[in-house]
């Protein structure tokens, strides 16, 4: 089955897992919500589909999105579009390994324990903390300002440079990994830069405080923009699918930075672009004495300036650059 679905979507879309790549080259589609009719009508997709019920004015088409479990792409059944209603009102599943996924709440769950009844997972804090509803409803309101005394230049001026690196991939599909309660999601669905955005978090109540704030802005909501919850370390996307990945405030949170630049290499098309900002364990005017305290258990995930380049080197990716100002640094790393 798996194979089926793999030749059906490859003959579909020869080089890219929901768009041709004339598709993606064109930049004038900056279209809203529904342009995307990249759709197997259900009469033609019965071979491989014969237990899915399908449903008049219902279709069937292998989708953007790949199960976190065996990266296969998904079947959608449902209306086409990578906007919120039409991805509300689809089911997805892997054939491969006979698991469905929807978006039961506002956001579709593309984790690997979605679903599940009787297993819990804790993570490490720095996921466990942002699930929490107080941090998710006040990071927009107070908490994320605060980074401008550590040398964050503020959500305008980081989404303006985010643009800059993003140029050579207008038009493509941009994920905002770990995106909070969607503060560049927004901005980059409402630039109309791209022909969409995945809004992706671990946090449950970051997604539903960012379909909040994207409910209270009719040019958002029109938009094609799509909330998924994921772990950054099992990105429910195709190898080589994605043509830019952002990352903003977020690598020092992560369990395993290392696994999830992998990963963040691993959705990234030829070319592709990742834009990501975090706060740096120390920087070179950082006074010698003080270097070893930053070294400490609870500054683990800091990295510094080296070790960022190191891993995304490491992981595949080339054309490094980089900004610091203070403990901020945004750097650019591009697919090969
Ligand atoms: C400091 S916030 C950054 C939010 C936003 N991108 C910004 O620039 O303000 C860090 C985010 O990383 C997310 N995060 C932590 N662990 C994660 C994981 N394992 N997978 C995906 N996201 C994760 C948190 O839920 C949180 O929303």
């Amino acid at each position: 089955m798996a194979i089926a679905s793999r030749s059906l979507h490859e003959s579909l879309f020869p080089k890219y897992p929901c768009f041709s790549h004339d598709f993606r080259r064109r930049h004038s589609l900056r279209f809203s919500s529904p342009p995307f009719r990249f759709t197997v009508r259900a009469s033609s997709a019965v071979a491989v589909e014969t237990d899915l019920s399908i449903q008049k004015n219902q279709t069937v088409e292998t989708d953007l999105f790949s199960c976190p479990v065996c990266y296969e792409p998904l079947i959608r059944k449902g209306p086409p579009g990578l906007n919120l209603a039409a991805i509300y009102r689809s089911g997805f599943k892997c054939k491969q390994c006979n698991k469905s996924y929807s978006s039961k709440n506002v956001y579709l769950d593309l984790t690997v324990t979605a679903g599940l009844r009787n297993y819990t997972e804790v993570k490490p804090v720095g996921t466990e903390l942002f699930r929490s509803p107080f941090v998710s409803f006040v990071y927009e309101r107070g908490w994320r300002q605060n980074f401008n005394r550590r040398g964050f230049p503020g959500p305008d001026e980081e989404f303006r440079m985010a643009q800059e690196y993003f140029k050579p991939v207008e038009g493509g599909i941009l994920v905002d990994v770990s995106c909070g309660s969607g503060l560049f999601s927004r901005k980059f669905a409402k630039s109309g830069t791209y022909a969409g955005v995945i809004a992706l978090d671990f946090s449950e109540n970051m997604l539903r405080q960012c379909n909040d704030f994207i409910n209270q802005d009719a040019s958002i909501l029109s938009s094609n923009i799509a909330l998924v919850r994921a772990d950054v370390s099992r990105l429910p996307f195709s190898s080589g699918s994605i043509d830019a990945v952002h990352a903003g405030a977020a690598l020092h949170c992560w369990p395993s930075p290392s696994n999830a630049v992998a990963e963040i290499s691993r959705i990234m098309r030829s070319g592709g672009i990742f834009v990501g900002s975090t706060f740096l364990r120390y920087t070179s005017s950082t006074h010698r004495i003080i270097q070893p305290f930053r070294e400490g258990v609870l500054q683990n995930n800091f990295l510094t300036e080296e070790e960022i380049e190191d891993l995304c080197t490491s992981c595949g990716l080339s054309n490094y650059t980089r900004k610091i100002q203070q403990s901020f640094i945004m750097f650019s790393a591009q697919k090969p």
